[in-house]
C-alpha cells in the first residue's frame, strides 16, 4: 500500500529492458523474528537497447536495505537513490555485479505474497510482482536468468529446505543451524522463484520419460497428511505420460516437487521444480474429499505441471501477455480431463462455469480483453477471462486448422520459442506458420473484450430445396470503449431430418456433402449460409460443443428443444438443449411471479426429464446434468434486471414440482445407486463420480418432498457413507431441510468429527454459508466466530464469506442491504492485511448494475464506503474505482 495514488500501465509503453540479469545467486538466512537475503546479480546492459549506461533501476518493496555494492565496491546513501519501491544505481560497465543485503519479516507477512509463513514453514509465492518484496531485482517475466539458492534455519523446526531446480550441496551449521544449497540450470523470471523451508514429510515416487530418464517425484506436506497424497501423486504422474503423448512434451529436471501449503492467495503455483499449492488442491481421499475435490486436485496438479512447458520454458514477456500461459495452460487441463474422465460431462460444466462467471465478468466493470490493454494492479487480471475465455481462443484455433494443424503449430511453439518470454502473437505466429493460415481477424479475440451475441435465422425454400442460415453478430460495448469490429465464431453445426437424423451437408457451391457435421466460419457481421439438397424443413443443431464462447439465440420451441434432447448426436448440444428448455419453462415462471399470479409450470419439462431418467443407455454423469436446473447466477446473468426473489422463487417452485412429479424414478435411481455405493469400496474413477452425482442430485431433489423415508435414507447416508461425497451431500440435504433437530444433530456430529481437519470444516462453513433459508447472514456472523474460522486463512474466507456472497444469492442480495453491508465491512478488513483477497471478496458488489434500484443504490453506496475507508491497496482501488466509474 503506497501513499501515491496507484498508476495505470498500458501494454503501449512495453520496452524491453535496459540490463539483463545473466546469474542471480541468493542466501536466505531465516530466522523467527527476521530473515536475511543476501543477492548477487550478475549483470550486463542488454545489447537490445543499444549503447550507454542509464540508470540501474531495481524494484523493491518493503524491504529494509542493509547494504549494497557495486562490483567490488560498497556503496554508501549518496551512491544510490532509494524510495517505497526502487532502489536506483549507476553502472559504470557493460557487465558488473550487484550484492545487496536486505532485511524482510516473513513472520509477520499476512499478504502471501513474496516469503511468509503458513502453518510454521517458510514459502513463497512471486507471481506476479512477488519477488520484489523478497531482495531487488528486475521483477518482470522477460528478465531470465539461472539462480542459485542457498537456505539456511534452525534444523530442529525446519528440516527440510527447498529451492526451484537440483540440490547441489548441503550440511550443518553453527547454533543448530543447517544450509542447503540448490541450482536451478534453466533460465527463468523471478516470479517461478521458490522456497520452502519447514519440518515437512514426503510421499516419493518416480517416472520414467519417454527418453527413458528418471524424474524423483515428491508431494511434501505436514505429517498428518501424508495419507492424502496418493491421488495428487497418480494424477502427477498420468499427467506427465499424457503431455508426452498428446503434446510430445517431456520433462527437464531430475526432480519434481509439490508443496501443499495451508494459507495459499491461489489454487497453485508453477514454481519451476517446486510447484507449491494451496492444500485443497493436492489432499484428497475417500473419507475428507468429495469427488469434486479429487477431480479439482487432479485438475491442478495437472495444469501446474503442464505450465513446465507453456509458461516456464516458453514464458510470457510482460504481464499483459498473462493468457499466453494461462489461456493454453487452461486448455491443456481441460484436454487432460477430458481424456481422463467423461469429455462430454467435463464440456458441460465448463461452459456452464463460463457462462454463468466469465459472461457476467465481460458485461461488468471490469470486462477486460484476453490481452488487456493497461491495469492498475497485474493481480486483478488472473480472471475468468485470461483464464477460462483463453482457453477457448486457444480452442478455437484448435477447431479452425483441426487436431493435427494444432499439434503442429503447438511443436512450432515450442520449439521456436523455447527459452524465450513470447507474446500472444507470436502464438498465434506459430499456429499461422505451422498451417499456412492467416488469422489476422481471428486475433480480436484478443484485444476486444465482451461477449459476442450471435442471432441466427432460418430460410427453407422447399421448391429449391436449400435451406439458408443467416447469422448476425454484434457485441457490447465495454468500459475500454473499444469499436468492435465482427469476429471470427467458428459454428459447428448439423441439420437434423424429421426423424432426427443428421442430413448431408453440401454448402451451395461445393461439388460434395461434408458430412453430417461440421464447422463454418461466421467472419461478417452478418453472413448467410446456404445448404443445399435438403428434402425437408430440417432442425438445426447449432454451436456443438459450444464452438465458441458466444451468446447464441435462435427461435426454438419448445417441442424443438425437446426433439433436440432426444435426437441429436452431439452430446453436449442435447444437454444444451434441456438447458434452453429449462430457461424457458423458468424464466415464464419468473414473470408468473412478478406479476403476482399463481405458479404454474409446463409440463414438458416433466416429460423431458422424465424420458432422460428412464433412459438406461445415457451416462449417469449426464443424467446428473441434465437433472441440474440453471443456477439462479446464470438466470442472473441471462436477466436484463435481475429479479432476486423472483429468480429464486421460481426456481425453488421448479425443483418442488419436478421433486413431486418425478418421485417415483427418482427414488427407484437414488436407491439402486445407494445400493451400490454401500457395497463399493470408493474409487474416484469416472463411472463412480457419476453413480454418485446421479445419487446425490436425486437425494437432494426428493428431499424437497420432506418425506419420512427420504430423512431416514439422508441420515442413513450421513451416518454410514464410507466416504465424503456421499456424506457431505447429505449434510447438505438436511442443512437446506426443515428438520431443525436432525440438522443441529448432523451438523454438531460432523464437525465433532472433522474437526482437526482444516479442509473438511471448510465444506462444513460452506455448507451453511450457502443455505438458501432466511437466517443466513446472522448464521454465517455466528460462524465466523467459531474456533475453526479464521480471517487470515484464504480458504476459510472463501469457505464461508465467498460462499455466502457467491452462492447464496436469495440471503446475500436481502432488501435491506444487510448482505452487502457485510461484505463491505469484511473487504475493509481484508484490505488491510491481504489485498488479494480483499479485492476478489468485492466482485460480487461490482455487479451492481444487475439489480434494481434500490439494491443498486444500496450497492453502490457500499463501494462508495470502502472507497472512504482509508489508505486502499492498489488491488481493491482499482476495482472500486473502476466499478463505481
Ligand atoms: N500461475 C498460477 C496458476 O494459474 C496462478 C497463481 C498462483 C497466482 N498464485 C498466485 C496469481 C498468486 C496471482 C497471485 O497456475
Ligand atoms: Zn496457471
Amino acid at each position: 500500500m503506497g501513499t501515491a495514488q496507484p498508476q495505470m500501465i498500458y501494454l503501449k509503453d512495453y520496452q524491453a529492458p535496459e540490463y539483463l540479469i545473466d546469474e542471480t545467486h541468493l542466501t536466505f538466512e531465516l530466522f523467527e523474528d527476521h530473515s536475511l537475503v543476501h543477492a548477487q546479480l550478475v549483470m550486463r546492459r542488454n545489447p537490445a537497447r543499444g549503447a550507454g549506461l542509464p540508470p540501474l533501476v531495481l524494484d523493491g518493496q518493503q524491504l529494509e536495505l542493509l547494504s549494497v555494492s557495486l562490483g567490488d565496491r560498497e556503496l554508501s546513501a549518496a551512491d544510490y537513490q532509494l524510495d517505497d519501491s526502487h532502489l536506483t544505481l549507476q553502472p559504470t560497465a557493460q557487465s558488473f555485479t550487484v550484492d545487496t543485503s536486505v532485511r524482510i519479516h516473513p513472520e509477520s507477512n499476512t499478504a502471501l505474497e513474496g516469503l511468509y509463513k503458513s502453518s510454521g514453514m517458510f514459502c513463497t509465492q512471486c507471481e506476479a510482482e512477488g519477488f520484489r518484496k523478497i531482495t531487488y531485482y528486475l521483477d518482470r517475466p522477460d528478465v531470465m536468468s539461472k539462480f542459485t539458492t542457498t537456505v539456511v534455519a534452525e534444523q530442529h523446526r525446519y528440516p527440510v529446505l527447498l529451492s526451484n531446480g537440483n540440490p547441489i550441496a548441503s550440511g550443518p551449521g553453527e547454533d543448530g543451524r543447517h544450509w542447503a544449497t540448490w541450482e536451478d540450470p534453466f533460465m527463468k523470471p523471478a516470479y517461478l522463484f521458490a522456497l520452502v523451508a519447514g519440518d515437512l514429510w514426503c510421499v516419493e515416487d518416480s517416472f520414467t520419460t519417454m527418453n527413458q530418464r528418471d524424474v524423483a517425484l515428491r508431494i511434501y506436506v505436514e505429517p498428518e497428511n501424508i495419507d492424502k497424497c496418493q491421488h495428487a501423486m497418480n494424477s502427477l504422474k498420468k499427467s506427465m505420460r499424457w503431455d508426452e503423448e498428446t503434446y510430445g512434451r517431456e520433462y527437464d529436471l531430475d526432480i519434481f516437487m509439490i508443496v501443499a501449503v495451508n494459507d495459499f492467495n491461489m489454487g497453485a503455483m508453477e514454481n519451476k521444480g517446486l510447484n507449491i499449492f494451496n492444500s485443497s488442491a493436492v489432499l484428497a481421499r475417500a473419507e475428507t474429499a468429495t469427488d469434486a475435490a479429487h477431480q479439482r486436485v487432479e485438475a491442478i496438479v495437472a495444469h501446474e505441471y503442464f505450465h513446465n512447458w507453456s509458461g516456464n520454458r516458453v514464458t510470457c514477456r510482460d504481464w499483459f501477455q498473462l493468457s499466453l500461459k494461462e489461456g493454453f495452460t487452461v486448455f491443456r487441463d481441460a484436454g487432460f480431463s477430458s481424456d481422463m474422465n467423461s469429455a462430454t460431462v467435463k464440456r458441460i460444466q465448463d461452459v456452464a462455469y463460463l457462462r454463468t462467471h466469465q459472461f457476467a465478468e465481460d458485461a461488468g466493470p471490469m470486462a477486460h480483453a484476453v490481452r488487456p490493454e493497461s491495469f492498475i494492479e497485474i493481480s486483478n487480471f488472473y480472471t475468468l477471462t485470461v483464464y477460462e475465455k483463453g482457453s477457448e481462443v486457444v480452442g478455437m484455433i484448435r477447431t479452425l486448422v483441426g487436431a493435427e494443424g494444432f499439434r503442429k503449430g503447438s511443436d512450432l511453439y515450442f520449439e521456436r520459442h523455447d527459452g524465450q518470454a513470447v507474446t500472444c502473437d507470436d502464438f498465434v505466429k506459430a499456429m499461422e506458420d505451422a498451417n499456412g493460415v492467416d488469422l489476422t481477424q481471428f486475433k480480436r479475440w484478443y484485444s476486444q473484450a465482451g461477449t459476442p451475441r450471435l442471432a441466427v435465422s432460418e430460410a427453407y425454400d422447399a421448391a429449391a430445396k436449400t435451406y439458408s442460415l443467416t447469422f448476425r453478430q454484434s457485441c457490447p460495448d465495454t468500459p475500454d470503449k473499444v469499436e468492435k469490429r465482427p469476429f471470427v465464431i467458428p459454428v459447428e453445426l448439423g441439420l437434423l431430418d424429421s426423424q432426427g437424423q443428421g442430413i448431408a451437408l453440401r454448402l451451395s457451391g461445393e461439388s460434395a456433402a461434408q458430412g453430417t457435421s461440421r464447422v463454418i466460419s461466421v467472419t461478417e457481421a452478418e453472413q448467410t449460409f446456404t445448404f443445399v439438397d435438403i428434402a425437408e424443413q430440417p432442425l438445426p443443431s447449432l454451436l456443438r460443443g459450444f464452438s465458441a464462447p458466444v451468446k447464441l439465440s435462435f427461435p426454438y420451441n419448445r417441442d424443438q428443444l425437446m426433439f433436440l434432447m432426444q435426437h441429436d448426436s452431439d452430446g453436449f448440444n442435447r444437454w444444451e438443449a434441456g438447458q434452453q428448455l429449462s430457461v424457458q419453462v423458468l424464466q415464464e415462471l419468473i414473470g408468473q411471479y412478478q406479476k403476482g399470479e399463481a405458479l404454474v409450470m409446463d409440463a414438458r419439462l416433466v416429460t423431458a426429464l422424465r424420458s432422460v431418467l428412464a433412459d438406461d443407455s445415457l451416462d449417469q454423469a449426464m443424467v446428473a446434468e441434465m437433472l441440474s436446473l440453471p443456477g439462479e447466477a446464470y438466470l442472473t446473468e441471462i436477466s436484463e434486471v435481475a429479479d432476486v426473489d423472483a429468480i429464486h422463487g421460481a426456481r425453488e417452485f421448479a425443483r418442488r414440482q419436478l421433486a413431486e412429479q418425478l418421485f417415483e424414478p427418482l427414488w427407484a435411481r437414488y436407491q439402486a445407486n445407494r445400493e451400490v455405493s454401500k457395497v463399493t469400496a470408493y474409487v474416484a474413477e469416472s463411472e463412480h463420480f457419476a453413480r454418485r452425482a446421479l445419487q446425490n442430485i436425486a437425494l437432494s431433489y426428493l428431499m424437497l418432498s420432506e418425506q419420512p423415508a427420504v430423512l431416514a435414507a439422508t441420515i442413513e447416508q450421513f451416518d454410514s457413507a464410507d466416504n465424503m461425497t456421499e456424506r457431505l451431500t447429505a449434510l447438505a440435504v438436511l442443512v437446506n431441510s426443515p428438520f431443525e433437530a436432525e440438522k443441529a444433530q448432523a451438523l454438531a456430529v460432523f464437525a465433532e468429527n472433522f474437526k482437526d481437519n482444516a479442509l473438511v470444516m471448510d465444506q462444513w462453513f460452506s455448507v451453511q454459508a450457502g443455505s438458501g433459508l432466511p437466517g443466513a447472514l446472522e448464521r454465517v456472523k455466528a460462524l465466523m466466530q467459531h474456533p475453526a474460522f479464521n480471517l487470515k486463512n484464504p480458504n476459510k474466507v472463501r469457505a464461508l464469506i465467498g460462499a455466502f456472497a457467491g452462492q447464496n444469492l436469495i440471503n446475500f442480495h436481502a432488501a435491506d442491504g444487510s448482505g452487502y453491508r457485510f461484505l463491505a465491512d469484511l473487504v475493509i478488513q481484508l484490505n488491510a492485511f491481504n489485498p488479494q483477497i480483499a479485492s476478489r471478496q468485492l466482485a460480487p458488489l461490482t455487479r451492481w448494475r444487475k439489480y434494481d434500484s434500490a439494491r443498486q443504490a444500496l450497492m453502490k453506496g457500499e463501494l462508495e464506503r470502502i472507497r472512504a475507508s482509508g489508505e486502499l491497496s492498489s488491488d481493491v482501488y482499482e476495482v472500486v474505482s473502476k466499478s463505481l466509474a
